[in-house]
C-alpha cells in the first residue's frame, strides 16, 4: 500500500477538505482501507519507508559478524537512534562461543581410491583418527549396547536422535571417530550444537556417500577409515543486545503489566553485508520505535535488536533466559522481523515454531486484511529469534519473505537489492498489529 492513499484517507477522516464532494475520495481508496481507524491512519502517516531504507544503507556498509568491531559499531548506531527519539536504552552483553571452521577435512578409506569430501560438524574437535569402520544404525544407546566399538570409527545414519547424541553415544563407548550420513537428499549443515565434551572427530556425508560406505563394509568387512580435521577453533567472545523500553503511558487505567517485544537481529554472517539479513529488520525496529514513541499505550513495548543470532540465536536465547518466570509471563507477544525487504524474495509470511496460529499471527492477519484486503499466510519456521520466545510459551512469530532471495548469506546481500515497497508493506502490517495490542482499552486482550 502506498503513502498517498493514507494521506487522503487521513484527510477525509480528520474532516479536511470538507468542501470536496465525497465521491472524489471514493475513487481513491479501497474498501479495505476504509476500515482504518483514525489512530491507525495517523500511525501509517508517520511511518517513513525512506527512514528504514536509510538505516539499512548505513548499517550494511560492512558485514557485522558477532563479536567483531563492526557488530559493536552497529549496536552503538542502533542505541543512538533509540536515544535520539527519547528512549531509555540498555546494552545487555553476553559471551558466546565463536567457532572457526577447520581448513582441512578429510576422510580416506582403505578400499576406495575415489576421494570422499565430507563436511566437519560444527563444533567437532580437530583430530586424526584411524580405525575399522563399524555400522551402528541411528546410533541410539540400544543399538550401540552390544557392539564393540573401542578404537573403531562408527558409521551412523541421520534421524531419530540429534547429531550430538549420536556422537556422544559412540564416543562414550570408546569410538575414535564418527561418520554420520544424511537420510535425505537435501543439503544440510551439521552442528553438534555447542562446544562440547565429544573429543573425537566427527564428519558428515551425503546420503549417497553413506549408502556406498554401508555397502562397502558389508562387502569388505574390516574396511578401515581415516578422518583428519585440522584448523577448527572455538574461542569465547562477547556480543550484546540493544534494548529500548517504552513504558505504558500515564493515562493508563487498565494496566495489566503486559509487555510486547518487537525484535530483530543486527549481526550478519561473514562476508555478507546483510542488507536484508538483517539490517532490514533492525532498521524497521528503529523506525517502529520512532513512530510509536509518543503514542499513548496501556502496554509496555520493548524494541530489541539481538546480537549473535547467526552464531545460533545466542542473543535472543540469552535475553529470554535472563528473565524471571514472572517477567516471561508478562510478555504477551513477540513480533520478530528478519529479512523483510528484499526485491528478490517471495511474499510476506508469518512463521511460527509450532505451525499454529497465535496472537501475533492473528493480529498480523487482521492488520493485513485491513490494509491489503488479504490475510498474510503463515507457515512453520524456526530459524530466527522468535524461537526462544516460543519455547518459553510466548506467542511469537517471524515476519519474513518466502522463498528467500538468492543473495541470502552472500556478499551480494547489499542495499541495491532492497525494496522500499516491501519495507513499507511489512512496517504497516506490524505497526497496525502492534497498535491494536497496546492501545488503551484494547478489545484484543
Ligand atoms: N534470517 C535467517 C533465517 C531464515 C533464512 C529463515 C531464510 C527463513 C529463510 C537467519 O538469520 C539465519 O540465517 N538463521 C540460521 C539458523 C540460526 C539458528 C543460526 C539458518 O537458517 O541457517
Ligand atoms: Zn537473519
Amino acid at each position: 500500500m502506498s503513502h498517498p492513499l493514507h494521506k487522503i484517507a487521513l484527510a477525509a477522516i480528520l474532516g479536511f477538505c470538507t468542501a470536496v464532494p465525497i465521491g472524489i475520495f471514493a475513487t481513491h481508496y479501497t474498501a479495505a482501507q476504509d476500515n482504518l481507524t483514525n489512530s491507525e491512519s495517523a500511525i501509517l502517516q508517520t511511518l517513513d519507508g525512506d527512514q528504514i531504507y536509510n538505516h539499512i544503507n548505513t548499517l550494511s556498509k560492512t558485514p557485522r559478524v558477532a563479536g567483531t568491531k563492526q557488530e559493536d559499531a552497529a549496536a552503538t548506531y542502533i542505541k543512538k537512534q533509540f536515544e535520539s527519539y527519547g528512549y531509555k536504552t540498555e546494552l545487555q552483553s553476553f559471551t558466546f562461543t565463536d567457532y572457526t571452521k577447520p581448513h582441512t577435512v578429510e576422510l580416506t578409506l582403505n578400499h576406495v581410491t575415489k576421494s570422499v569430501k565430507p563436511l566437519a560438524f560444527e563444533f567437532s574437535v580437530n583430530g586424526y583418527a584411524t580405525g575399522e569402520v563399524i555400522s551402528a544404525g541411528l546410533g541410539t544407546v540400544d543399538e550401540l549396547q552390544n557392539l564393540d566399538v573401542v578404537g573403531k570409527i562408527v558409521l551412523l545414519k541421520r534421524g531419530g536422535i540429534s547429531f550430538v547424541e549420536k556422537a556422544r553415544n559412540a564416543s562414550s563407548k570408546g569410538a575414535v571417530g564418527v561418520i554420520i550420513y544424511n537420510n535425505d537428499d537435501k543439503k544440510i549443515f551439521g552442528s553438534l550444537g555447542a562446544e562440547n565434551k565429544i573429543h573425537v572427530p566427527a564428519v558428515l556425508l551425503t546420503k549417497a556417500e553413506g549408502v556406498v560406505l554401508e555397502n562397502l563394509i558389508i562387502n569388505k568387512p574390516g574396511t578401515k577409515a581415516t578422518i583428519k580435521i585440522v584448523g577448527a577453533q572455538s574461542k569465547s567472545n562477547i556480543s550484546q543486545n540493544v534494548i529500548a523500553t517504552k513504558k505504558p503511558s500515564s493515562l493508563n487505567k487498565t494496566a495489566k503489566n503486559d509487555v510486547v517485544v518487537i525484535s530483530s537481529h543486527y549481526d550478519s554472517v561473514e562476508g555478507a553485508p546483510g542488507a536484508n539479513d538483517n539490517a532490514s529488520g533492525t532498521a524497521m525496529t528503529i523506525e517502529l520505535a520512532r513512530v510509536l514513541k509518543t503514542i499513548p499505550t496501556d502496554t509496555e513495548i520493548r524494541f530489541i535488536s539481538f546480537g549473535a543470532e547467526e552464531a545460533g540465536l545466542v542473543g535472543s536465547t540469552h535475553y529470554v533466559e535472563s528473565l524471571s518466570k514472572n517477567e516471561i509471563s508478562r510478555i504477551v507477544a513477540n513480533f520478530n522481523l528478519d529479512m523483510v525487504g528484499s526485491k528478490d524474495s517471495g511474499e510476506l509470511v508469518l512463521q511460527t515454531v509450532d505451525d499454529k496460529p497465535n496472537l501475533v499471527t492473528e493480529l498480523a492477519q487482521e492488520a493485513s486484511k485491513k490494509l491489503n484486503g488479504q490475510a498474510t499466510p503463515f507457515t512453520q519456521g524456526d530459524s530466527s529469534d522468535h524461537v526462544p520466545f516460543a519455547n518459553a510459551g510466548i506467542p511469537a512469530a517471524l515476519f519474513i519473505h518466502s522463498p528467500p532471495e538468492p543473495w541470502y548469506h552472500q556478499p551480494q546481500d547489499t542495499i541495491d537489492k532492497i525494496s522500499k515497497t516491501k519495507l513499507q508493506d511489512v512496517a504497516e502490517i506490524v505497526s497496525v498489529a502492534v497498535w491494536n495490542l497496546v492501545r488503551i482499552d484494547s478489545q484484543v486482550k
